[in-house]
């Protein structure tokens, strides 16, 4: 077993390869190292904290067999769900195992608050360094895990929406509501419906009613934001004044859940990514604090660095779509009232075939290539790379790639696929560089992009994107859009690009497309 020494020289050295993780991680050049080294140091770190002396696993302290049956559980839930999930599914992924941050936090901070009464006896008061440690961790662990639920359910389109859901959608969305009302029921009975125990089952009620409605926003959600934090803020100082009161500890989890419920439900349309950035930067935070509840270092370190990157990822992504935190917090958006009628904005669309692109792309001289999620599910990289080499080398284009930080359905999404289909990284513009000169482009291929293209974040101020940045393409001599249908992007609104003068749509399935455009460019 690790004396405290080895055991801090280890979380030194795992501490070290975080840092040096993150660094990694910034440029996909070395990001697959950054991998290697973060999982090394997970590695290290849990093996020091199972083999010191301060945990005593097998001696005295919980036995190794359930060290076992929780790790083999983390692995086969945790592997299969990262080799099954498709690219274009990673948010909700990445939401889901946030939520798993949070959850777990909030049970080492129960745990610590029955272990700790245990040990000084009723009646006494805790440390006040603990106390405090462990209604911070119940309350972000809280707000964390079921802020992730809605963000999840809403990626995976079975919260807020009006149409119908598959059964699986049905299962995962009534399941959880039936646990979360069933368990708090049962948690009632079991403290003989006590007041606090009532404040814990009203909490699910009101967490029930909202995960069930089918609209984004109510007027009641913000005023409930405000009364939530208020009572959890209360709640935090009974539980340091009252550890002894475990239905009190189980309110304030409730109710900083019914915060995290409201915090993030009313947040959709193109503003999930700053949501999911926050959400992953709360997971860390509650993880920090859970360290300082058990006393461990690398804990401390692991989360201080997965709330501070989460909070930068966060601001990147507001000053992306060019809104504060608060705005996005509070502000909801979709498609308003005044959202116009699609079939008014789409009355003069024209379409296009493969062949007549072809005649155009025979003379372009510049073409600028921009992809959206569309790309993404398609998994037509490849085919957009086969077009742009057919391009240089047949006509000598110059062939460049426009790329929106907020493209697809997670950071950094169009710049993985295009790594993956081995375009030069020099071939990638950046937004505001690509807009600079975008008057100059002959042909703008639009792959599967929607919001990130639509016009209107800059002319409709009522609009739900409106002031998020996007790629002028409009302002490009020609526009080809390819997609399958008219149907609206994440933000679910019309967009006017597609009935513009200068725009043609190449409805179809983007691989298949430029699969048709290669056969037409060849034969040209
Ligand atoms: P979107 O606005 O979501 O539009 C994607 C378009 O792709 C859809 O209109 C769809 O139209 C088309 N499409 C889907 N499958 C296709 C296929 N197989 N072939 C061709 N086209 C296909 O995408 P975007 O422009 O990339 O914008 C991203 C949006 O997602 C933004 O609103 C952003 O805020 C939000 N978001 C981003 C992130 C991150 S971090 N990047 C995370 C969550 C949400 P059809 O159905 O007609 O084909």
């Amino acid at each position: 077993m690790l004396d405290s020494n080895f055991c801090n020289i280890a979380y030194l050295v795992a501490a070290v390869l975080f840092i040096l993780d993150l660094k990694w991680m910034a440029h996909p050049r070395t990001a697959v190292r950054g991998n290697r080294a973060g999982a090394l140091a997970m590695l290290i770190a849990v093996a020091a904290t199972l083999l010191s002396d301060q945990f005593r696993v097998g001696q005295g302290g919980i036995g190794w067999d359930y060290v076992l049956i929780g790790l083999a559980a983390g692995t086969v839930i945790g592997a299969g769900a990262a080799l099954k999930v498709k690219m274009t599914n990673m948010p909700e992924l990445v939401g889901l195992f946030n939520g798993f941050g949070g959850v777990a936090s909030v049970l080492v901070a129960a745990a610590a608050i029955v272990e700790a009464m245990r040990r000084l006896g009723e009646g006494s008061t805790l440390d006040a360094q603990l106390a405090v440690a462990i209604v911070v961790t119940a309350i972000i662990g809280s707000v964390t895990f079921f802020g992730s639920y809605v963000a999840f359910g809403k990626l995976a389109e079975f919260l807020a929406v009006k149409w119908k859901l598959h059964p699986w959608q049905r299962a995962v969305k009534y399941g959880f509501i039936v646990l979360l009302i069933g368990a708090s029921v049962l948690y009632a009975a079991t403290e003989g419906f006590a007041p606090w125990a009532i404040v814990v089952v009203a909490s699910a009620v009101m967490m029930s009613a909202i995960l069930l409605s089918k609209k984004d926003s109510f007027p009641a959600l913000n005023q409930l934001k405000i009364l939530s934090f208020a009572a959890s803020l209360v709640l935090a100082v009974l539980v340091v004044m009252n550890p002894n009161d475990q239905a009190l500890f189980w309110a304030l989890v409730a109710v900083a859940g019914l915060l995290g419920v409201c915090l993030t439900f009313s947040i959709g349309g193109a503003d999930m990514p700053v949501v999911i950035a926050l959400l992953n930067s709360y997971s860390g935070l509650a993880a920090a604090a859970t360290g300082f509840v058990i006393g461990n270092t690398v804990l401390i370190i692991a989360g201080s660095l997965v709330g501070a990157s989460g909070i930068i990822l966060t601001m990147i992504m507001c000053k992306a779509m060019n809104r504060s935190l608060a705005n996005v917090m509070f502000t909801a958006l979709g498609p308003s009232a005044d959202t116009p009628d699609a079939d008014e904005v789409y009355k003069h669309v024209k379409s296009t075939s493969a062949e007549e692109i072809a005649m155009m792309l025979e003379i372009a001289q510049r073409v600028v290539i921009v992809p959206g999620y569309g790309m993404a599910v398609a998994q037509a990289q490849h085919a957009v790379r086969d077009l742009a080499n057919l391009l240089e080398e047949k006509y000598d284009t110059e062939v460049e790639y426009a790329v929106h930080p907020v493209a697809g359905r997670m950071p950094g999404h169009m710049n993985v696929l295009l790594a993956e289909a081995n375009i030069p990284y020099d071939k990638l513009r950046e937004m505001d560089d690509a807009n600079s000169t975008i008057e100059t482009v002959d042909v703008c291929i639009v792959v599967g992009a929607n919001d990130v293209v639509n016009p209107v974040a800059r002319t409709d101020p009522k609009s739900p994107i409106a002031g998020m940045p996007i790629i002028d393409v409009d302002k490009a001599r020609t526009v080809i859009v390819i997609k399958r249908s008219l149907s609206p992007g994440f933000a679910g609104i019309p967009n006017p690009l597609f009935a513009l003068d200068n725009t043609l749509m190449f409805f179809g399935d983007a691989k298949k497309a430029f699969t048709e455009l290669i056969a037409a460019v060849k034969e040209s």
